[in-house]
């Protein structure tokens, strides 16, 4: 069975995509974490990012490898490495070309073959796996989404103003849904999880009813 959660950045959909998994006794797919792999390993081998053909044959040829909570590209641990500021930039330009979104779009179908699933991005439903026995659209108000990343970011001690957070986001919620390929929307059977005002245990108890009402099994 294969389960997709798609929505905007700061919705909490990796915690509670893993959550979700780590309930099912699922697998768990962050493909976000596949896009800014290849915007590292473009950045670290000077692919330059204008060349849309150059950067799908770096897709092609880089492992990706998942291993528990590390994310690996040809053995390397780039756990840490694919959060930083400038890869989030550069995975912005990788993730807007066709060619790339064609390889990752195999590549993670490739992946899901034959297992339980929960994938976690902005196309899953849409694109990747339309048939999907669940999809559901996570999200939250632009201000719930903010406020929470800036308790994250001021909870390290990062001076950064709430405006701040809310403008970057704004920004990058348009482009995540003006893309010309795989741009963020619901799918049209998906089912929208408005997340403001719910604790992390009620979104994950919520996804859970969804995937048993769709005959999912839990194992805890
Ligand atoms: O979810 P995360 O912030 O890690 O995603 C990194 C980038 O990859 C974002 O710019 C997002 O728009 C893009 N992305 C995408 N398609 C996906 C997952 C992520 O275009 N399926």
């Amino acid at each position: 069975m294969i389960v997709t959660l798609d929505g905007p950045a700061g919705a909490g959909k990796s915690t509670a995509a893993k959550a979700l998994a780590r309930r099912l006794g699922w697998r768990y797919l962050d493909t976000g974490a596949m896009y800014r792999a290849i915007a590292w390993a473009a950045l670290d081998q000077r692919v330059s990012l204008e060349d849309e053909s150059a950067v799908a044959d770096l897709a092609r040829a880089l492992e990706i490898r998942f291993d528990a909570e590390r994310v690996l590209v040809d053995g390397h641990d780039v756990s840490h490495a694919i959060r930083t500021q400038e890869v989030t930039v550069a995975t912005r330009r990788v993730a807007d070309a066709p060619a790339v979104r064609d390889v990752m779009v195999e590549q993670q179908r490739r992946i899901a073959d034959g297992c339980d699933i929960v994938t976690e991005g902005r196309d899953q439903g849409t694109v990747v796996f339309p048939q999907a026995e669940l999809k559901v659209f996570l999200t939250a108000s632009a201000e719930e989404r903010a406020r929470r990343r800036f308790r994250e970011r001021t909870a390290c001690g990062e001076n950064v103003s709430l405006e701040t957070i809310l403008t970057s986001q704004q920004a990058r919620d348009d482009a995540d849904a003006a893309r010309p390929v795989g741009a963020m929307r619901a799918a049209d059977d998906a089912v929208v999880v408005e997340t403001d005002g719910m604790s992390h245990d009620d979104v994950v108890d919520a996804l859970v009813a969804l995937v048993v009402s769709r005959g999912g099994e839990t194992c805890q």
